[in-house]
């Protein structure tokens, strides 16, 4: 019995975006004091054998927090705290918004997913970027750079541009997301002219290291349209993948019917694919992200070509410890095939 075991049933009383606030509001209280350092040391799991390196930064363990969860950079330092290997922060926009009205997030309890539809909301990217040169945390942080609600497909580089320079000081990595279902104008971004354009203006002024974000919804031509832009600007990783507006058979529980996009264990197998169809196809590191919440789940991913993973729906359904619990099990599951390190097992299955 954990605590969370306690907290959980507690939580789920709550709406998911108040429980979220609530758990936000805990882990930025502890930052800086005496316990964040004490959780430090029971959560995180430290072993050669998961650091790893990829797009020039030095990861601990290849357990990241996805984009969504820390969405204005301010609880990085309690991320670190619980073992995560590295955060990606945001999505940012160049100015402030405030997503869509609530209810705007939803529990599927009996399928371990959400579903949202925030729309973005966030604290622009000058806020954003002043926290980001506070923030004190000895793992990479990356920031999810997405398009403003209210700008034209057509004038996104600029936006996208504005973004990056306002947060690049303090980032370690930059993940341009395309890939969003919740906000306006974002199916136009993943076509090949869009993106070309937002790749241009990006490594035009040095946007580096620069990965991007794919939608599990993308038909195959459109993957490798995407593969074509990494090679062509010469992209530091891609990230797979976002949330899903598709609705497996298989979902059980009421909210299924809910607007946004699904997240969480329904799409685990669709995202592992997405890994391994884009690290069949590139020699840049895959960060592998959708329904991560075991040691297994992770591990089929990286040997499915993921050379790090990320979660968010995982944090929600399993607690604080499952950094810990991913990175225990990831050692076993290295011991038991004969692997000495994560970077040995990354692409083992292609
Ligand atoms: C409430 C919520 C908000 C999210 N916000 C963002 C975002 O701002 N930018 C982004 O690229 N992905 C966002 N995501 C998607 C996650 O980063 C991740 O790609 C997706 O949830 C799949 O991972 P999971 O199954 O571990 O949750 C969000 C997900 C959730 C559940």
């Amino acid at each position: 019995m954990t605590l969370y075991d306690l907290a959980k049933p507690l939580l789920f009383r709550l709406p998911p975006e108040t429980a979220h606030t609530a758990v936000h509001t805990g882990l930025r209280g502890l930052q800086a004091t005496p316990l964040a350092d004490r959780l430090e040391s029971h959560y995180q799991v430290t072993d050669d054998r998961l650091q790893t390196e990829a797009f020039g930064q030095q990861f601990p363990n290849p357990v990241g927090v996805a984009a969504g969860f820390d969405k204005n950079a301010e609880i990085s330092g309690a991320l670190q705290s619980l073992g995560f290997g590295f955060v990606e922060v945001g999505g940012v926009t160049a100015e402030p918004q405030e997503g869509n009205s609530r209810p705007r997030m939803f529990r599927l309890p009996d399928d371990e997913a959400l579903i949202n539809r925030m729309g973005l909301n966030n604290d622009g990217a000058d806020v954003v970027g002043r926290r980001l040169l506070r923030t004190d945390v000895n793992v990479p942080v990356g920031v999810n750079i997405a398009k403003t609600e209210h700008v034209a497909p057509a004038d996104a580089p600029a936006d996208y541009r504005r973004t990056y320079e306002r947060v690049a000081e303090g980032a370690d990595f930059f993940v341009v997301n395309v890939s969003c279902p919740n906000s306006q104008g974002f199916e136009e971004l993943q076509n090949r002219d869009s993106m070309a354009a937002i790749f241009e203006t990006l490594t035009d002024v040095g946007a580096s290291p620069l990965l991007v974000k794919l939608s599990p919804d993308l038909p195959e031509p459109a993957v490798e349209d995407a593969l074509n832009i990494v090679s062509e600007f010469d992209l530091d990783g891609v990230v797979a993948t976002n949330t899903t507006t598709e609705r497996p058979a298989s979902l059980r529980s009421p909210n299924r019917t809910e607007e946004g996009g699904l997240s969480g264990k329904p799409i685990e197998g669709e995202a592992t694919e997405m890994v391994r169809f884009v690290a069949e196809r590139t020699d840049v590191p895959v960060v592998g992200v959708g329904g991560v919440s075991t040691a297994e789940g992770a591990y089929r991913k990286i040997r499915a070509g993921a050379s790090l993973v990320q979660l968010y729906t995982g944090l929600v359904y399993r607690g604080p410890s499952i950094s810990q619990e991913i990175n225990r099990g990831l050692l076993e599951l290295l011991e038991q095939d004969g692997f000495d390190s994560v970077d040995e097992a990354v692409g083992a299955d292609l």
